[in-house]
């Protein structure tokens, strides 16, 4: 069940990475072909919202039962920059990219006209994929942590 969560939480990633990529090139060419905001670019930015949303949960289960949050209270949690990384940073910076993305659907869907849906997607997505990107624990990062880069 535990290792499941995790699982589901390594491979909801492409899926997020895929839609947020999608969403931000296709509101990118609306906005500077000034093109109409289709429905369609409403429910991709849906689905990217739900699917960031999905991924918080499954997040924070995998932060509950993989005793990551018992490690906020460990000695020395801080000092390692592995422990401190998924005790602290990851969690963070996902919470806040997640934020991003809502903002990103909901103050399009309110936006007045065409351009300026497709500008607050681009933006706002555009905000979260980078900082999705920088937050993910790609392998090579074990690397920049042994010359001391992270
Ligand atoms: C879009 C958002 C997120 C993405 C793309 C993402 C992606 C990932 C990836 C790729 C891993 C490595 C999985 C593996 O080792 O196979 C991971 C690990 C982890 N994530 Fe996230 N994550 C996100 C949000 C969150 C949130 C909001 C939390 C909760 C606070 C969280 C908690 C964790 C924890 C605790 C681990 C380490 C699991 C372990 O090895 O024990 N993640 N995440």
């Amino acid at each position: 069940m535990i290792t499941g969560f995790l699982h589901m939480h390594s491979g909801l990633r492409w899926v997020a990475l895929v839609l947020l990529v999608l969403t931000v090139v296709r509101s990118v060419s609306g906005w500077r072909g000034n093109t109409p905001f289709s429905e369609g670019q409403r429910k991709l930015g849906l689905f990217t919202m739900i699917t960031l949303h999905i991924q918080l949960l499954v997040g924070l289960m995998v932060y509950m039962t993989r005793g990551w949050i018992g490690m906020l209270k460990a000695e020395g949690t801080m000092s390692n920059s592995y422990t401190r990384f998924f005790a602290v940073e990851h969690g963070s910076l996902m919470v806040l990219a997640i934020v991003l993305g809502t903002l990103g659907y909901s103050l399009s869907k309110r936006a007045a006209d065409d351009a300026t849906k497709h500008r607050k997607q681009a933006m706002y997505f555009g905000l979260a994929l980078v900082l999705i990107l920088a937050a993910i624990p790609w392998p090579f990062r074990q690397g920049f942590e042994q010359v001391g880069w992270f």
